[in-house]
């Protein structure tokens, strides 16, 4: 499966939606915070394709030295088979050279995310109860780029 990322555009925005309300089943963003995304000049916002169609976005966040990843998710039908990590890891080495630090905020339940986020040398740093509206923590994971293991 040859993947590619890209800088999202406006016209993404559907189904970008499409993925964030198929994998986040409380918290998904509404189309008008993922539409003011593009007035943010601290917001980087990414897709990956692969053959034409879109498997999976992120969206970032880069003030100063300190990158935090807001929400990035792939297609429930392309999961399991390393998409994730593959993605991921290109985020990374596009905020190398800019970022110092990346964070990120994680629900505690969700492990398949934090097992990945672990296994590219992110760490637990603090946890932020009831963060989520549902009431769940929030695990607080961060990467020093320097340390990093990939
Ligand atoms: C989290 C998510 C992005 C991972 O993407 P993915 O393409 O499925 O992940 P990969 O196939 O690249 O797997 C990477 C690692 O994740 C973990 N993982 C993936 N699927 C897993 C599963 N079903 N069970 C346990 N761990 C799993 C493993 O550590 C895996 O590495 P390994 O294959 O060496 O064991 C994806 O599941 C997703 O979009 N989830 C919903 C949205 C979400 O939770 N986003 C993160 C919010 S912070």
């Amino acid at each position: 499966m040859e993947l590619h990322v890209r800088e999202m555009r406006e016209e993404d925005l559907p189904v970008v939606y499409e993925i964030n309300v198929n994998s986040f089943t409380t918290d998904a963003w509404s189309m008008d915070s993922l539409r003011r995304e593009f007035k943010l000049p601290y917001s980087r916002k990414y897709v990956l394709e692969t053959e034409g169609s879109m498997v999976g976005y992120a969206i970032l966040w880069l003030i100063k030295e300190e990158a935090f990843i807001m929400t990035f998710a792939i297609h429930p039908g392309y999961r399991g088979r390393g998409v994730g990590r593959w993605f991921l890891s290109e985020l990374l080495e596009k905020l190398r050279g800019e970022a110092r630090v990346v964070q990120l905020d994680v629900r505690k339940s969700n492990l398949q995310a934090i097992k990945l986020y672990r296994s590219l040398g992110f760490k637990i740093v603090r946890e932020r109860p009831k963060f989520y509206s549902d009431g769940e923590t929030a695990l607080v994971m961060e990467l020093e780029l320097s340390k990093e293991l990939v």
